[in-house]
């Protein structure tokens, strides 16, 4: 089988209970972060180039809109990577905990270096506030695996919407936004040791 792996702590935990099982599977991972923790595990990696299909992605969220059926990734900053993957998956399972339904979290934008100006900004600012995302043990911005920066809107739950998908990337310079509203199995992990699932 061919996996998506995507990424986060979420996942981490997946690629532990993976490494554990003895399947055949081949990992397609959706960031460097992804790709270390499954390679140190043994597991096996390939690139995009060698499959044919990817017959599963299993990722995780920041938020989960089930009745808009949106799903708002993007906080670990591997959300392009990870959009790519479990767009072309066959199937895709979104694991999150209760407290992520519906939560309000930031969108994130991942933006060419070279567009970011107060024309960006501007075309943003209708959504929310954007905020340049900085780096913690770095000066300056926050740059993805692929080059690039990323910009957070705090978008009110209200203008959340599937349409936001297309918006966003229509703005000049924006590469991707973490708003992903492909059909998915959301395994909803409760407090209470049960896991709900649900479909968007
Ligand atoms: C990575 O860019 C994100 O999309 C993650 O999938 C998302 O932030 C969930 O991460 P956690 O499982 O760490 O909450």
């Amino acid at each position: 089988m061919i996996l998506g792996i995507g990424s986060g702590s979420t996942v981490r935990e997946f690629i532990d209970l993976l490494s554990k099982l003895s399947l055949q599977v081949k990992c397609i991972p959706t960031s460097y972060d992804t790709e270390l923790a499954l390679r140190s595990r043994g597991l096996n990696t390939i690139s995009l180039l060698d499959a044919h299909k990817i017959d599963l992605a299993i990722d995780g969220a920041d938020s989960v809109f089930l009745d808009k059926r949106v799903i708002i990734k993007g906080h670990g900053g591997a959300f392009l990577r990870e959009k790519i993957v479990d767009y072309l998956a066959d199937e895709f399972i979104v694991i999150i905990t209760e407290e992520k339904l519906e939560r309000v979290v930031p969108v994130p934008v991942e933006v060419l270096p070279f567009a970011y100006s107060k024309f960006m900004l501007n075309e943003l600012s209708k959504y929310g506030n954007p905020q340049l995302r900085s780096a913690r043990d770095k000066l300056g911005p926050v740059v993805t695996d692929n080059g690039n920066w990323i910009i957070d809107i705090d978008i009110q739950p209200n203008l959340i919407s599937r349409s936001l998908e297309i918006e966003l990337k229509s703005i000049p310079g924006v590469i991707e936004s973490g708003v992903f509203v492909r059909d998915a199995r959301i395994l909803v992990a409760r407090k209470d040791g049960k896991v709900e699932e649900k479909t968007i």
